[in-house]
């Protein structure tokens, strides 16, 4: 069974048409990352998975679940969580009082699992106080992951999590998200650094304008000469 089921989803912003019917599927606990050009539709593919663009034609299913163009807030609730690619952290709050508002929703103490997710990145740990817009880019880009992780989520919808950090940093964010993986978390990643993102995933898809263009197990997509010519520089 899989965990996510995204079939013949169409949607796009008013009158314009983005996603031409595109197909992803995720088991528990995997990786499965989405490369493309820019443009290609990735990001709305992620927001249209999450409820934010409306799917018009197609389904999404978690846990045979129908949950196509559910409200967000409600996904949430069922254990999917989407970090968008920037805004997504209160610069003027602190990191402790960030992740505090990343566990709005919950009902129960939430302390427990706040400590968990300290233990998970634990450079946040020590910066506890400090106000989120005085955090490095790379140590942003953690806080927005572990704002998603308060709620405890199954699956989380990552879009770009390495964008415009040095190359040092994008190591280190990839091997964070490998731990939150190993936790137990399933991953669906966007990303441009591509190699990397392929490196750590069970399955990967090529978007190009809008549809699935090709798709395969990480490592075979790796060694394949179409990738390796258009997305890894190869
Ligand atoms: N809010 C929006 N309103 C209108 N068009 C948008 C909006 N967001 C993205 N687009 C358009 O949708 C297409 C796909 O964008 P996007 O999903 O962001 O691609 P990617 O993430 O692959 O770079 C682009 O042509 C972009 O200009
Ligand atoms: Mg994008």
């Amino acid at each position: 069974m899989n965990l996510l089921e995204v079939s013949g989803v169409v949607a796009g912003y008013g009158e314009t048409e983005i996603l031409h019917g595109v197909s992803l599927a995720v088991e528990e606990r995997q990786i499965v990352t989405v490369i493309g050009p820019n443009g290609s539709g990735k990001s709305t593919l992620l927001k249209s998975i999450f409820g934010l663009v409306p799917p018009q034609k197609g389904q999404v299913r978690f846990r045979e679940e129908d949950i196509t163009g559910m409200a967000p807030e409600k996904m949430v609730h069922k254990g999917l969580c989407y970090v968008p690619q920037s805004n997504n952290i209160f610069p003027s709050l602190s990191v402790n009082e960030n992740l505090e508002m990343g566990a709005f929703i919950r009902t129960d103490d939430f302390h427990q699992r706040l400590e968990e997710v300290y233990r998970l990145l634990p450079d946040l740990a020590g910066r506890r106080r400090d106000n989120a817009g005085a955090l490095s880019g790379g140590q942003r880009q953690m806080l927005a992951l572990a704002r998603a992780l308060m709620l405890d989520p199954v699956l989380l919808l990552l879009d770009e999590p390495s964008a415009g950090l040095a190359p040092n940093l994008v190591n280190s964010v990839f091997e964070k998200i490998l731990g939150i993986n190993r936790a137990g978390v399933a991953i669906v990643l966007v990303e441009q650094n591509a190699r990397e993102a392929l490196g750590l995933s069970n399955w990967g898809y090529v978007l190009a304008s809008g549809q699935n263009q090709l798709e395969d197990r990480g490592e075979n997509l790796l060694k394949n000469p179409e990738v390796i010519k258009l997305y890894l520089g190869g």
